[in-house]
Parts: structure tokens; C-alpha cells; sequence
């Protein structure tokens, strides 16, 4: 088992090296972390949780072109290296499922997938998340504010939600104040809380420098 998470750990690193859209290694080490601790308290078969974070962005649309193709790799990889096909088809269900565009509505069936979800939302709130935001919305060319264009409100379709007109804060209430209600673990959900009021701390201290009242 150390040599499947190592090998996959390489392959993993190669293929996310250039991302400075906030989904680089950094990324797939905090979400390692928090998966494990929420792993643990929960209950959760670790090496899935594991194995399934250190994959989940190598079929994300935001990074690669062809997500079929993309999920055909990674499959073959864990064919590879000879995990059982239940656990193959166990990861590959966690990482098709979880993202946010596609995965409000379903839900994770089992507790790997909610761990491994709770822990990649967890690393979107807070400081982190904050830093994140920034990084991926300038990588994006988006505006850092428009005060003038309101948030969008759901209902919305994937590629609205994706391509349409917003700023990096309308990111905030259109996504990011939503994950602390859509965490699935209550070891997520009390970690996503904390981390929430520190974002709602920043925009409002951003709000107010924005329009030199402090
Ligand atoms: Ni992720």
C-alpha cells in the first residue's frame, strides 16, 4: 500500500507542477491533512479518503480539456497498480461526484466521498481559501471588485456559473459563504464554520476599505 500512495504521489506531482491556479500540490497536501483528521474522527477507511484526494483534480474541467480521457488515465493507473477493482471503483466514484458544479444536487454516497469533499471545500474557506480565491480569479484576468455588478443568484447553469461576468469578491457569496451549509461530516462542519466567519471578518474590513470608511 506505501507503494501504490508513492507511486501515485509521483504521478500526481508530475501532472500538477505548472498550476498556479490554486489547484497545485500545495492544494492536494492541505486537503490530504484535513481528510486524514477528518478521516480519523469519522470513521473513514483512510487509504480511499487518501488516494481519492491526491487524484480528484486530475479530471477537474477547470484543469485538463478532456475529462473522459482524463478519468481513463487515472483508472488505468490504479489498474496498475493493482488495487482491487471495488476500491477503483469506489475512488473513481468519489472524484466524478464531488466538485462543486456537479455535485451540489447528489450528494456523497459514502463516508470516503464526504470526507474527501468535506476536506477539498474546507481548503477553499478561511485564509487559504481567501488566498485562493484571489490567485485563481487573477489567473482568470477577473476583476478584484465591481461594486456596481450584484452577485448572481442560482438558479444557474454550469457554464454561467463558470464563464458568465462576476468579480473575484461576487465569488464569495456565490460560492463560498454556501460550502459551510453543504459540509457532510460534523468534523467538517466545525471547521468550515470557523473558517467562515474569519472570510466574513475580510469582506467586510475589504467593503470598508474599498469606500475609505476605515
Ligand atoms: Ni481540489
Amino acid at each position: 500500500m506505501e507503494q501504490i500512495r508513492a507511486n501515485i504521489e509521483t504521478i500526481v506531482r508530475e501532472r500538477l507542477k505548472d498550476d498556479h491556479t490554486g489547484h497545485d500540490c500545495s492544494h492536494i497536501e492541505r486537503v490530504r491533512s484535513l481528510a486524514l483528521h477528518i478521516g480519523k474522527i469519522e470513521g473513514a477507511n483512510l487509504l480511499i479518503c487518501e488516494l481519492a484526494v491526491l487524484l480528484h483534480d486530475l479530471i477537474d474541467d477547470k484543469l485538463v480539456d478532456d475529462e473522459e480521457k482524463a478519468l481513463k488515465e487515472v483508472t488505468q493507473v490504479l489498474l496498475n497498480e493493482g488495487l482491487p477493482e471495488n476500491d477503483i471503483d469506489h475512488i473513481v466514484e468519489i472524484i466524478t461526484t464531488m466538485s462543486f458544479s456537479k455535485g451540489t444536487k447528489k450528494g456523497m454516497r459514502t463516508l470516503e466521498g464526504q470526507v474527501v469533499q468535506d476536506a477539498d471545500r474546507l481548503d477553499a474557506l478561511g485564509a487559504i481559501g481567501i488566498a485562493r480565491t484571489f490567485m485563481y480569479g487573477g489567473s482568470k484576468g477577473e476583476a478584484m471588485h465591481l461594486p456596481h455588478l450584484p452577485p448572481r443568484t442560482e438558479p444557474m447553469t454550469k457554464d454561467e456559473y463558470r464563464y458568465g461576468d462576476s468579480s473575484i469578491i461576487n465569488h464569495f457569496y456565490e460560492k463560498l459563504f454556501k460550502l459551510k451549509n453543504l459540509m457532510n461530516t460534523n468534523a467538517g462542519r466545525k471547521l468550515a464554520e470557523e473558517r467562515h466567519h474569519y472570510m466574513e471578518d475580510f469582506i467586510e474590513r475589504f467593503l470598508a476599505e474599498w469606500d475609505g470608511r476605515k
